[in-house]
């Protein structure tokens, strides 16, 4: 592949593998089952980037393994009445066509383990955003690298990726010990937990002890891991009790003394702005699960919401909500596929101001769409900022 006999597509793709491989000491490559794509939004990516692709297209490139596409900058469908621009929108059309005809699918989702693409434990993958990386890493055991979205592609069309990091058995093992010492009561909390662990550990992996009662399910993890890669670059956590390899790690020694969590506050204090009303509440980042949709539908029913209300998730997700995204969009809410406020170009949309119970999403707005922001918890969010109270 690398010497060109499988054409230009391969040997380009084979390139950026080996670079990379080169780079952090890969000794082999390793089969993947699935790859993930990020750099999907026109506004990330830009003409140079539409470029890249289109030319890489026209060298045959075929991904031989499933592939799919992070959030774009808009609903594909519904681009219309979000308010982009025509000009943007047909560039954003360009780069998904571009990569359908590479063989990529266009999920538009950076949650996609929670539809049919969810991997199994010990599966090699090549994906590239940066809160599915954690959450397959974390919650579900797979093994993968943060990709970038052009090693991420490389990947797909090679069907296989340069072996190092994470999947790598001592590439798995955590660095840190940080006991968390504090009630969490709402998503909200674990994203704030996610961003202090980010700032304070950059990138290094934790293995985490909870010591006080605090909520369980995947949807409090996917927060706090959403936040904890985006504060820092954290790829792979490991929490006792709760994440399939901890139990390897139960009485691990560390060199360094343990981070202890005792409070939220400084994290609370540093990505919310006091805000009385907003322009936009935003929940869905990462995309929501059918259960959020659910919970959201429970709030609104019947009601008629004040403020501006985006739920964004994937259009396999919503496909399976009807009743919910009905209930939604009858109470003044809007629930888009394909997108996420990040990722869209909000400056063309004039909104200024942004409530929202992820951590992830307050971390980036204020420097990404130049937005104030309101980070409460899904509560709060809808009753309060909503005007439902
Ligand atoms: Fe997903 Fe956008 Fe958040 S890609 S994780 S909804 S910033």
């Amino acid at each position: 592949m690398l010497l060109g006999e499988k054409g230009p597509a391969l040997r380009r793709a084979m390139e950026i593998i080996f670079a990379l491989g080169s780079i952090y000491g890969a000794g082999e490559t390793v089969p993947i089952k699935s790859a993930q794509i990020s750099g999907v939004s026109y506004k990330n990516l830009g003409e140079a980037g539409l470029d890249f692709l289109k030319k890489w297209a026209s060298e045959g490139a075929r991904v031989l393994v499933p592939a799919m596409m992070n959030p774009a900058g808009m609903d594909l469908r519904r681009w219309k009445e979000m308010g982009i621009p025509e000009e943007f929108a047909l560039k954003q059309l360009e780069v998904v066509e571009t990569l359908i005809s590479m063989g990529v699918e266009p999920t538009l989702t950076c949650a996609p383990y929670l539809g049919r693409y969810r991997p199994g434990f010990g599966e090699h993958l090549a994906w590239s955003e940066s809160s599915a990386v954690i959450f397959a890493n974390s919650v579900i055991g797979a093994r993968t690298n943060r990709e970038g979205g052009p090693s991420a592609l490389a990947a797909a069309i090679a069907g296989r990726t340069a072996c190092y990091g994470f999947h790598s058995d001592s590439g798995r093992e955590p660095a840190y010990l940080v006991e968390v010492l504090c009630h969490l009561k709402s998503e909200a909390d674990f994203g704030a937990l996610g961003y202090l662990i980010g700032r304070k550990l950059v990138d290094k992996t934790p293995y985490l002890r909870f010591c006080e009662e605090h909520l369980s399910g995947e949807l409090y993890l996917r927060a706090m891991g959403a936040s904890m890669a985006a504060s820092g670059s954290i790829s792979l956590f490991h929490a006792e009790g709760l994440t399939p390899e901890a139990e390897v790690f139960r009485s691990a020694e560390f060199k360094e003394p343990p981070l202890t969590i005792t409070s939220l506050e400084e994290a609370f204090q540093a990505l919310s702005k006091p805000l009385d009303r907003v322009d936009l509440i935003w929940i869905g980042c990462p995309h929501a699960s059918l259960e959020e949709i659910e919970l959201i539908a429970s709030m609104v029913k019947g009601r008629r919401l004040s403020t501006r209300l985006w739920v964004t998730s994937s259009r396999e997700i919503i496909g399976k909500a009807e009743e919910a995204v009905e209930a939604i969009e009858e109470a003044g809410g809007f629930v888009l596929a394909d997108t996420c406020v990040v990722v869209a170009p909000v400056e063309a949309l004039n909104i200024k101001s942004v409530a929202t119970n992820s951590a992830k999403a307050a971390f980036y707005l204020p420097s990404w769409a130049k937005v104030k922001v309101v980070f409460a918890s899904l509560e709060e969010c809808i009753f309060r900022y909503g005007g439902l109270q």
